[in-house]
């Protein structure tokens, strides 16, 4: 299938594309690459384009004569979405909007979305389920849900069909080891740490050890690329116009921080230094999900279920490029 993938060349979007590239699909990239990479997308599979380019985006799609979209570009730092909402209105929502209107122009009738956990606020016990009421609790999830909102409203009235994926903690790198996560300004926790291994960064701050969890640190549910890329393939094959569907996409399983730096420091081979400061304004406690829907709807399973073979993809990544 020709598939778009836009911020196609960011960390998420790039391993789904080399994974789509393997399952025989043909999928081109556009991204701006205010925050892609360049060298993550074959030359000839990226379009640079800005997501709120109505014009460059009917163009891509005509083109390339595309059949679906998989909708990765946006803002995605929870901080910076309180410091700076409009950029992510601007971005995240009217992105959104301009990518859905191009779709109506062109008659692309196939949207896989990029949401997020953060969607359900804090209000519930986790695991978290899809039919739970959202209330999410900062603009980066304020906007995804907006979003999510306005594609079910489309997919109503223009019969785009759609499936949203809710992503909790993406982590790993490709198991190759030639690409991996690679950020400007990196706030996420897994190349935080192994960059205190590469001699990147003195020690790892640790935001709190004293949460009501089994060793006081804060507990997350980490599902590695290839399996997030393998949940988008399965969505995209089995979409079909009108189509309305929300799945979450996580292992079920919630580490928590001191498990990360414990299943590091087995990768890397020797303790990692560290500093436990106060909580991070923001964070909830433990967050992890069921994804039983997606599993028994279109038959996903995570291969990698274990932190420590999530962790060791990223650090071979981290140790043959330890610039990142
Ligand atoms: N953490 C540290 N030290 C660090 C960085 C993170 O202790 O230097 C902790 C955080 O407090 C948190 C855990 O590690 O408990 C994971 O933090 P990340 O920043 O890696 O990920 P988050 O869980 O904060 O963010 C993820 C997604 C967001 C999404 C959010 C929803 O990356 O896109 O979940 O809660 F919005």
């Amino acid at each position: 299938m020709e598939i778009l993938l836009t911020g196609g060349a960011g960390y998420v979007g790039s391993a789904c594309l080399r994974w789509l590239l393997k399952q025989g699909h043909d999928p081109v990239a556009y991204d701006d690459l205010s925050l892609g990479n360049e060298w993550a997308v074959p030359k000839e599979r990226l379009v640079i384009g800005d997501i709120l380019d109505f014009d460059t985006l009917c163009a891509t799609l005509l083109d390339r004569q595309i059949e679906g979209v998989i909708h990765f570009a946006a803002l995605a730092v929870v901080p910076e979405s309180v410091s700076d909402p409009a950029s992510y209105w601007r971005t995240n929502v009217i992105g959104t909007k301009t990518l859905l209107d191009a779709m109506r122009e062109c008659d692309v009738k196939k949207l896989v979305f990029s949401s997020t956990c953060a969607v359900y606020g804090e209000k519930h016990t986790p695991p978290l389920v899809e039919d739970m009421t959202c209330d999410p609790c900062h603009p980066y999830g304020t906007t995804k849900w907006a979003s999510e909102q306005m594609i079910r409203e489309y997919t109503a009235a223009y019969g785009i069909g759609h499936t949203i994926l809710r992503y909790f903690n993406v982590s790993g790198a490709d198991p190759d080891g030639q690409f991996g996560e690679s950020r400007r300004h990196e706030t996420h926790l897994i190349p935080l740490v192994l960059a205190v291994a590469t001699g990147k960064r003195e020690k790892l701050l640790i935001f709190g050890d004293d949460w009501p969890t089994r060793d006081g640190t804060c507990v997350r549910d980490y599902i590695h690329t290839d399996d997030l890329a393998s949940a988008h393939q399965l969505a995209l094959e089995t979409l079909e116009p009108g189509m309305n569907r929300i799945y979450n996409v996580g292992t079920g399983v919630g580490v928590s921080v001191m498990e990360v730096l414990r299943a590091c420091e087995a990768a890397v081979g020797h303790p990692i230094a560290h500093e436990v400061v106060g909580r991070r304004p923001g964070d909830p406690a433990v967050l992890f999900a069921n994804s039983e829907k997606i599993q028994k709807e279109l038959g996903w399973q995570p291969r990698y279920t274990d932190i420590r073979d999530i962790v060791a993809t990223a650090w071979k990544w981290h140790n043959e490029n330890p610039r990142g």
